[in-house]
């Protein structure tokens, strides 16, 4: 989807779909009134009439409306004002997406209006919110390997957000939110596509091909490295794979030092760490049936970062970021690892793995120590980590952990931010008892009770070197049922992080 901004008036604009803001029982917002004058009050007797649904994001489409250049207007309901704010602001746009999505009309120009901006939000932040959900919308699952080909294509690939007047930073909001969207459709393939095209290798050949387009570094470890570093935690989970793994390490330099200020002190680079288990089936304490398929979605942290490292590499965004990203399949084979085996993972800490399906927090330990190297500002990592977040939170927020209450705070509100949100949940060191073994310095389970903290607890005690927050995806990641697919959370909120951070620096 290409987003421009555009000066023209609402009446005035020669498009295929014109789309309007409206309130529940309200007059029409000014970007809305002149086009009902022109059209001699057309639209405000609509509504009147009812013909409008009360709720945001209800829609009212009408063709050939006099005294107006478009083809079709488009009403789209902000719903009651006494209530309004991001909520429903977002499912104005969400059904807007929805509709160029679905329409027969070439293209499409949507009239912003001041107006409709919620309660504490300005014009850069809705814009770049607005053009990444309309993008959004339009995702459909197409990448080049896919087996399943979309004969026909519909919806607009262009849409203008008509303003009063343009400037750099509107514009450059509107590119940002494109770039997410891109960022997220990437994502969304990669958790999309099954085990046997997304495997380990794939994910290191998208991650290789994005860094050659954009010009930025990426290491590839393969089994044999990873052997020579001591990476045993990891190895313990690729053992039984007949995919080779992979351990990709991904640098965006965009910090340039500053020349001029003589200043050579390298910054110190947010680092994200994204689970890449690219099958789950448990290993040998095996998953039952039910559902198993949606366990190709355990690599969609991973598919976080890389698909964040497209978004930040397109915006040449000024911010040193690493992302790594441990894949490999978690398989049962007479190779593989059985409960009750004992590893040294790479920070020297000893497991036993008690039960072989708890093996996300296995190879992120070994990404966490790992990341010590760069000397990061913070480390975040992300992980569909375990069933029991999706039993306490649902799959309205992800969870958050954080060993930094700064940390935790600067991520739950870009969370609001962006619309993807997180909920904080307690590590405190209580938790670490239930992580006690009679052989090794810990289990890799924690027994019956709270196994979203105490995964993260497990994961804290590799995580000492620097801040910290670990968000578990499980719920969030995708969608089951009749809407099956990846939802490409939590790009939108990684990307927020990181803008603002990018924003705070250039501020110095
Ligand atoms: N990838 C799963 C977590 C998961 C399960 C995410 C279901 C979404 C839906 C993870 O590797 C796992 O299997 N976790 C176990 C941990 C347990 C063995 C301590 C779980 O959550 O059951
Ligand atoms: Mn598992
Ligand atoms: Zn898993």
């Amino acid at each position: 989807m290409e987003s421009t901004i555009k000066t023209t008036p609402p009446e005035r604009f020669r498009t295929g779909l014109l789309i309007l803001p409206a309130f529940t029982g309200n007059p029409l917002p000014p970007a809305s009134l002149v086009v009902d004058e022109a059209s001699q009050g057309k639209l405000s007797r609509l509504i009147s009439g009812g013909e409008l649904g009360d709720k945001a994001g209800s829609t009212l489409l009408l063709h050939g409306l006099d005294g107006v250049a478009a083809e079709r207007v488009l009403l789209v309901n902000f719903g009651p004002p006494d209530v309004f704010g991001d909520k429903p602001w977002r499912e104005a746009f969400t059904a807007i997406g929805k509709a160029l999505a679905a329409t027969a009309a070439k293209d499409a120009a949507i009239a912003f209006d001041e107006a409709t901006l919620p309660p504490g939000r300005d014009t850069a932040w809705a814009l770049r919110q607005a053009s990444r959900i309309v993008a959004d919308g339009a995702y459909h699952f197409a990448p080049a390997r896919a087996e399943k080909k979309h004969p026909k294509k519909h919806g607009v690939d262009k849409v203008a957000f008509i303003l009063p007047a343009a400037d750099k930073t509107l514009e450059e909001a509107v590119r940002q939110g494109q770039a997410i969207a891109e960022g997220m459709a990437l994502a969304k393939d990669l958790g999309n596509l099954g085990a046997n095209i997304c495997t380990p290798a794939h994910l290191a050949d998208v991650a290789h091909d994005l860094g050659k387009q954009y010009k930025f570094e990426v290491d590839i470890l393969e089994r044999d490295d990873m052997e020579k570093l001591g990476m045993d935690a990891f190895l313990a989970v690729a053992r039984g794979a007949k995919q080779s793994p992979r351990f990709i390490v991904m640098r965006y330099q965009g910090d340039k030092p500053h020349k001029n200020k003589g200043s050579k002190a390298k910054s110190h680079p947010v680092v994200l760490v994204g689970k890449g288990i690219t099958f789950d089936s448990g290993g040998i304490s095996l998953k039952p049936g039910a559902d198993m398929d949606e366990m190709k979605y355990d690599m969609c942290g991973g598919a976080s970062v890389i698909g964040v490292f497209k978004t930040i590499a397109a915006l040449a965004l000024p911010l040193d970021v690493i992302g790594i990203v441990p894949a490999t399949e978690n398989m049962p084979d007479g190779n593989s690892t059985r409960p009750g085996d004992i590893v040294r993972s790479l920070s020297g800490q000893t497991i036993e793995i008690l039960n072989t399906d708890a093996e996300g927090r296995l190879i992120l330990c070994d990404a966490l120590t790992y990341a010590e190297r760069f000397k990061p500002a913070c480390v975040i990592d992300i992980a569909t980590l375990t069933g029991a977040c999706v039993v306490a939170l649902g799959k309205i927020p992800s969870g958050l952990f954080a060993t930094d209450d700064e940390l935790a705070d600067e991520l739950t509100q870009r969370g609001i931010d962006a619309g993807d949100r997180l909920w904080r949940l307690p590590l405190w060191e209580e938790y670490q008892d239930l992580l006690k073994s009679n052989f090794a310095d810990m289990a890799n389970i924690g027994g019956r009770y709270g196994g979203a903290i105490t995964a993260a607890a497990f994961l804290s005690r590799f995580a000492k070197a620097y801040k910290w927050a670990h968000l578990d995806i499980a719920g969030t990641a995708w969608l089951s049922g009749e809407a099956k697919g990846s939802t490409g959370r939590p790009l939108p909120l990684l990307a927020e992080f990181l803008l603002a951070r990018a924003n705070a620096r250039k501020q110095h």
